[in-house]
């Protein structure tokens, strides 16, 4: 399901507003929250509109778990750290216990981290497999999602929940969730703004579930995936 709006603030209330009701939805049912965020530059304003009112009071901050989709495993004051973004947009202004934020901290050896990563998360969810009430994700030009890099082997893996991606055109490796532990998510939710984004949004919409290109790998088993554009990545001109 795609749903358009106007420009990136009414794309980012609406993401606010989906993320609050299956918050109050997840603790009222399971008593907690379990969120995956994204970094990019699109999904800013929805961090900074959860912190600020209502969201900051209302929300069950003390009931939500906070983890990641993907990092770029420079240092957590690099500001292409996406940990860096979430602190400085949302979680440094909201009450979310510091023990329940899960940061991937891939900086010294992204291998050892991803492994790690995924024993967090296998301990987490245990007895069952990982299912995160939502991820949030990006759209890159090239088609990438979190960081299912094409031309990686990344969003090919069946095996592992975490891995390392290396590019070669990066200084910096990369830690991504996989395509089957998104597939077990509730919601999936992407964000998409900007012109740019307008070719690559139709051509993957026109063939989701396909392997062309990594973001149409991912179609929850049994969750939801919702796409949330504004007008100009929507564009069906472009
Ligand atoms: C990251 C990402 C990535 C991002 C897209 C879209 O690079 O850390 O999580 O998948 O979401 O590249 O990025 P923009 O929001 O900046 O367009």
């Amino acid at each position: 399901m795609m749903q358009v709006f106007a420009d990136m603030e009414q794309l980012s209330q609406a993401a606010v507003a989906l993320i609050a009701d299956r918050a109050y939805q997840a603790v009222e049912e399971r008593g907690r929250f379990c969120m995956a965020l994204s970094g990019g530059s699109t999904p800013r304003r929805t961090y900074q509109r959860l912190a600020r009112s209502p969201y900051r009071e209302q929300l069950p901050w003390q009931q939500v778990h906070v983890f990641w989709g993907d990092e770029r495993c420079v240092a957590e004051d690099d500001p292409r750290s996406n940990l860096r973004l979430a602190r400085e947009a949302l979680l440094d202004h909201v009450s979310v216990p510091s023990g329940q934020i899960h940061p991937m901290a891939c900086a010294a050896d992204p291998e050892a981290a991803a492994a790690a990563y995924q024993g967090l998360l296998q301990e987490f969810f245990a007895p069952g497999k990982p299912h995160f009430d939502l991820i949030l994700l990006g759209l890159g030009q090239d088609g990438h999602t979190a960081s299912l890099l094409p031309g990686t082997p990344a969003p090919q893996e069946t095996v592992r929940m975490v891995i390392p991606v290396q590019t070669g055109r990066e200084d910096f490796a990369r830690l991504t969730l996989t395509v089957p532990v998104i597939n077990q998510a509730r919601l999936v939710v992407f964000l998409v703004s900007g012109r740019d984004k307008a070719g690559i949004l139709r051509q993957v919409l026109d063939g989701t579930g396909q392997s062309g290109f990594p973001a149409q790998r991912i179609v929850p088993e049994q969750g939801e995936v919702i796409w949330l554009a504004d007008r100009d990545a929507a564009n069906l001109e472009a």
